[in-house]
């Protein structure tokens, strides 16, 4: 964790924190188009260069929000989904789908709420942009791919699905990237 220090002669209040952390998240955007760094509890930034599992904090993640993670180098989106993100995507029939998945597919039993994709486009590797396009999934803004809430490609020319990463549930409130994962 980050500790705030401060130089000045008074001592800042509570307020004034309150004030500062709100003006810091106003600078960067709305909490819809923010992707925060969740913070992790990994190990150091050579081991995780190396290619060590990464522990994730699904706590902060708000329904609705979509944040990035990297492990191995790579972005990864762990997507909080709604009710009815999760619904579009389940009724969505196979014969739509340019690389057809299911949604089950995609995600870990017991766990819908929660779509981890490897965060690049499967075209030639632009990070699309969440909560954009009909699908309401992602949007590449690089040639115009579209991706719906499973992060499955509806139309191109990306040709496949975000791919998902290797990863487990340690608890209903913590996953690790990379857990078996080989290579
Ligand atoms: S890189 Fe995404 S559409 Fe080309």
């Amino acid at each position: 964790m980050s500790e705030i220090h401060t130089t000045s002669i008074a001592t800042p209040t509570r307020r004034d924190f309150l004030f500062v952390a709100t003006g810091a998240a106003a600078a960067v955007g709305t909490a819809a188009t923010v992707w925060p760094f969740i913070s992790s509890l990994a190990p150091d930034a050579s081991t995780i260069a190396a290619g060590a599992p990464v522990d994730v904090d699904l706590a902060p993640i708000a329904i609705g929000q979509i944040v990035k993670v990297f492990w191995r180098g790579k972005l990864i989106f762990v997507r909080r989904r709604t009710e009815s993100e999760i619904a579009e995507a389940r009724a969505t029939p196979l014969s739509e789908l340019i690389d057809p998945q299911t949604d089950q597919e995609r995600v870990k039993p017991g766990h819908a709420e929660w779509l981890i994709v490897f965060g690049n486009c499967t075209h030639l590797g632009c990070v699309p942009l969440g909560h954009q396009g009909p699908y309401d999934g992602w949007f590449c803004p690089c040639h115009g791919s579209l991706y719906d809430t499973s992060g499955r490609v509806r139309r191109g020319p990306a040709p496949l699905n975000l791919p998902i990463p290797p990863y487990e549930f340690l608890s209903d409130t913590k996953i690790q990237i990379g857990q078996n994962a080989s290579g």
